[in-house]
């Protein structure tokens, strides 16, 4: 899951100078591309941190994300960023967080602008709230297919949906993060995905997308990773595509109200267990009072 907001660079001074060189106390530039000054952090992900920064020409806050040293001097980032940045232009600001500007610093640092999205990603949801009402979790699950779907059209997988690269919006919308590994359907598989939501090998399928959401989905109820069979997937898709909801969850293999049922299951057992005690004591009772 992303680590949250530290706010930890929300300190910095108002008082810095041209030096586009100045770091921050975790060795971040302070002013990336002589243009962005970076403010508080958002959320770390697996290969980069993002902040609030302010960009200097127009005054706008934007997202800055800055490439982990891991990732930062492989040198197919860039394109696949250039590649990133189209197909979101091309799919619009409902589907994938557009991509305002990118490049690389002056030490080769990678980074990317975005309009910062108000909202909350579903890895950060599962951290705050453990997990999510089945009823609700299907609903997100079919706004995230909605954006899936709108990818597909355009003959591109994601290859790493995870919780942290899906992104609620304040209008229940959800957006998909991520710009790097999106590649065309077809393509030869990535040697390993982020979270390990996707597969590896072969080559990419919408379904490799859809057998990861199926994962999530079931994450979001509390279930550990499943195994699903292509038909389930599948047909959980379908009926998710559908709003067949009772379908949806039963392709995933949820018979009832998963939530409610364990709840109710607990609270019966106790009772049950509390009356036999009861009726034992009194029996116990019955018996020495005889005596
Ligand atoms: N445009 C944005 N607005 C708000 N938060 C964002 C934005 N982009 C990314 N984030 C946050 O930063 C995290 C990491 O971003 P992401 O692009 O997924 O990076 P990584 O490639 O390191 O996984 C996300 O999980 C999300 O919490
Ligand atoms: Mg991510």
């Amino acid at each position: 899951m992303a680590e949250p907001a530290s706010g930890a660079d929300a300190s910095l001074g108002s008082s810095e100078t041209s030096s586009a060189r100045r770091k921050t106390p975790f060795g971040l530039a302070i002013t990336v591309a002589g243009r962005y000054r970076r403010g508080a952090c958002i959320a770390k992900g697996g290969s980069s941190t993002v902040h609030r920064a302010i960009d200097q020409r127009s005054g706008a806050e934007v997202a800055l994300k800055s490439f982990h040293v891991h990732r930062a001097f492989d040198p197919a980032l860039l394109p696949s960023l250039e590649t990133g940045r189209a197909i979101a232009a091309q799919l619009g600001p409902d589907v994938m967080v557009p991509i305002l500007d990118l490049g690389a610093d002056d030490d080769g640092t990678p980074f990317v602008i975005m309009p910062i999205v108000e909202g909350e990603t579903l890895g950060a949801r599962l951290d705050r709230a453990g997990r999510i009402e089945p009823r609700e979790a299907l609903a997100i699950a079919r706004r995230a297919l909605e954006a899936l779907d709108a990818l597909h059209g355009a003959g591109v997988t994601h290859g790493d949906p995870s919780p942290d690269n899906l992104l609620v919006r304040a209008d229940g919308r959800v957006l998909l993060l991520d710009h790097e590994g999106l590649d065309a359907i077809g393509a030869p598989r990535a040697a390993r995905t982020t979270e390990g939501f996707g597969r590896s090998g072969g080559t990419r399928e919408a379904r490799d997308d859809h057998r990861a959401l199926a994962a999530i989905t079931a994450a979001l109820v509390g279930d550990a990773r499943p195994a699903f069979s292509d038909a389930s997937i599948d047909r959980f898709i379908t009926a998710l595509r559908a709003e067949r909801l009772e379908d949806a969850r039963a392709a995933l293999g949820w018979t009832t109200e998963r939530g409610a049922t364990v709840t109710q299951w607990t609270f019966g057992t106790l009772a049950a267990v509390g009356v036999l005690l009861l009726v034992m004591s009194l029996l116990l009772l019955l018996l020495l009072l005889a005596r």
